[in-house]
């Protein structure tokens, strides 16, 4: 009989990062995980999705595999009051997370949505993304940043050349691409994220170049956007400092993170000329003097 019943934990983003709780779901088995993120509050959320035995008679109760995730939380220090765990009875885990999925307009000109909500009905930029991707949604506060910051750049002057530096679901590339950016290439380490590059690349009828690869390209563009983490950012400084022919767009960061991030690519020549945040996220972004 096939599995109709699941178990979602969910646990404010404070209280471990995205790795961190990636590493956690996949020792429990999980089905899948994503962050979903209140638009308003900027607060956001960790969840992840369990399988349960369709036949238990457990549904309600402490199931065996809500006292293994409480463990293992209770391992970490996890204090219990910032979780929670419910059973879904009837609600593929596949989709549960898409209900909170909204449209949302951002920045001046653009409407980002997944493809089962309407498109905008005024003259935003449809930007359009695969609804079975539960990753890089758009909702995400730094992704919102980068977006924002995207748009402006574009909007001052389309960039000839882009590269998006740990692209995800490619939304970033492809906002740019509608916003007139000539070309753009998009790298990440993961083959689900370069898949997901060219699905949502076809979507919005744009051409965009997706590669598999952990390091920035020998190559330089007039536009760079990095949204991945203060570590990694720090540790492609040296690679990534080069790429920057005029622009650079990093994210990722928290508030209390962007002073030793900037001071690195400072340190590589480049001009920090902004910074914004939502909530405790934030972006910066730098030029080449
Ligand atoms: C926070 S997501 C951002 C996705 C998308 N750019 C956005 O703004 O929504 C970070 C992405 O960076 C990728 N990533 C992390 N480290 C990387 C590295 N060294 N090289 C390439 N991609 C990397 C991850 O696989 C993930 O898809």
């Amino acid at each position: 009989m096939q599995a109709t019943k699941s178990l979602e934990l969910r646990m404010s983003a404070t209280c471990m990062d995205e790795m961190a709780f990636q590493e956690l779901a996949e020792s429990l088995e999980t089905l899948g995980i994503a962050l979903e993120t209140d638009v308003d509050s900027g607060q956001s959320s960790h969840i992840a999705w369990f399988g349960l035995d369709a036949d238990s008679s457990e549904s309600s109760g402490e199931t065996e595999k809500c006292r293994q995730i409480r463990a293992a939380l209770d391992n970490i220090n996890i204090d219990p009051a910032s979780v929670s765990l419910t059973v879904l009875e009837n609600e593929g885990w596949e989709t549960a997370w898409q209900k909170d999925w909204q449209a949302m307009p951002v920045g001046e000109c653009l409407w980002v949505r997944p493809s089962f909500r309407e498109g905008p009905n005024d003259d935003r930029i449809d930007v359009v993304l695969d609804p079975g991707m539960a990753f890089g949604t758009g909702t995400h506060p730094t992704t919102r940043l980068c977006l924002e910051a995207v748009e402006r750049v574009c909007l001052e002057k389309a960039p000839a050349t882009l590269l998006d530096m740990g692209a995800g679901s490619g939304l970033l590339a492809i906002a740019a691409l509608k916003l007139g950016a000539a070309s753009a290439l998009a790298i990440d380490m993961e083959e689900e994220s370069v898949d997901a590059c060219k699905v949502n690349a076809e979507i919005n009828g744009v051409c965009l170049d997706a590669k598999l690869d952990d390091t920035p390209p020998d190559q330089q563009f007039e536009l760079v956007v990095a949204n991945i983490l203060a570590a990694p950012l720090v540790w492609m400084v040296k690679e990534l400092s080069p790429c920057v022919g005029s622009h650079l767009i990093l994210s990722g960061l928290l508030t209390t993170q962007v002073d030793d991030v900037a001071a690195e690519y400072i340190a590589q020549g480049l001009t920090e000329v902004r910074r914004d945040s939502q909530g405790e996220w934030a972006s910066v972004e730098f030029m080449r003097a």
